[in-house]
């Protein structure tokens, strides 16, 4: 640990200091006369205030795109989402070719909202502030956006995953059979499906997430049965030997009518039939969900059947 109280201090050694704040990781976007795109990587984003709503970001005066940022009509700032590393990375080279393959809209201001990202706020200029190397542009929002996706993190240095944390890593790609599961809450209502051989509810579950095209996977199974969802957040990662259980917990994000015929019900919180469901751990864990979806704050369990750790999410 470094521990410095020099009125110099060394550059490097401070940014390192300052990486130990975890921060998610933005792409902060403008438009010149022409229409052209330009945008850099920021992770010095902050919400301000609310009322009014305000934000801010800071701009190194060396960055080639500095001037027009300070000059354009506004501004907007898109979130990254877990996968868009990649993107990070092209946006935070001076002079590369930022927005090639990259789709994108312009938002009120004229600024590009960047498709597939996690959240993003559409800025008129507000004030801006001189601050040593940096120019800090405070925006005043105009219209903003977002959804359910995991968030990119950066912290000392390095691209963070908030989805996805170590042991849950460990829990997902370790050798052994997977079952993966969804919880799907609507309305204080459910998602459980009853098993044709053994009668009993279970939340549905499959061999693998797969995708809406794949009837056997957790998505495809899902889909046919009219349900869109997404399945930002673990919520449960147990192993019992070599069988390991990960359930998300899903965002509903359609449902089409055909849903009430199948397998798979929405029950009331208040009217699940416990006893139709024979298993220790998922009425543990049902009871779990239940009771956070009511204070409406999460966690994530990670361990085996019978012990494991309650991590905040
Ligand atoms: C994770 C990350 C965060 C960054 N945050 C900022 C920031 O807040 N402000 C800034 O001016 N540059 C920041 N940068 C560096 C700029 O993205 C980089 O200098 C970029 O090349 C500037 O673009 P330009 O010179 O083409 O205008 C960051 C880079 C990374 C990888």
């Amino acid at each position: 640990m470094t521990d410095s109280n020099q009125a110099e201090f060394d550059a490097r050694d401070l940014r390192r200091a300052f990486g130990n704040f975890a921060t998610g990781v933005t792409i902060v976007t403008t438009v010149d006369a022409n229409g052209v795109p330009s945008g850099f990587t920021a992770n010095s984003f902050t919400s301000v205030s609310i009322e009014p709503p305000l934000l801010l970001v800071s701009i190194a005066r060396t960055a080639y795109g500095c001037e027009l940022f300070t000059s354009s009509r506004g501004f907007a700032v898109n979130i990254l989402a877990q996968d868009q590393r990649d993107l990070s990375n092209r946006f935070a080279r001076a002079g590369a070719d930022k927005f090639a393959d990259q789709d994108w809209h312009a938002g009120v201001s004229g600024s590009p909202i960047l498709d597939q990202v996690v959240a993003w706020f559409d800025c008129e200029h507000h004030e801006q502030v001189d601050a040593g190397d940096h120019i800090i542009l405070i925006g005043r929002v105009l219209q903003y956006s977002y959804n359910t996706h995991a968030p990119l993190g950066f912290c000392r240095g390095a691209y963070v995953s908030f989805g996805l944390t170590p042991p849950m890593l460990q829990m997902v790609s370790s050798p052994g059979s997977l079952r993966v599961g969804a919880i799907i809450e609507s309305d204080g209502k459910i998602l459980l499906e009853r098993n044709p051989h053994s009668g009993q509810l279970l939340p549905p579950t499959a061999n693998k997430v797969g995708d809406v095209g794949t009837p056997d996977s957790l998505l495809g199974k899902l889909a046919s049965a009219g349900i869109e969802v997404d399945l930002p957040f673990i919520y449960a990662a147990y192993h019992e030997h070599s069988q390991r259980f990960v359930y998300y917990r899903g965002e509903l994000l359609n449902i089409k009518d055909a849903i009430e015929t199948g397998r798979l019900h929405f029950y009331d919180f208040d009217h699940i039939t416990w006893e139709e469901i024979n298993d220790t751990a998922t009425i543990a864990m049902l009871e779990r969900f239940i009771r956070e979806k009511r204070l409406d704050n999460f966690s994530t369990y990670i361990g085996d059947r019978e012990s494991g750790e309650i991590h905040p999410t």
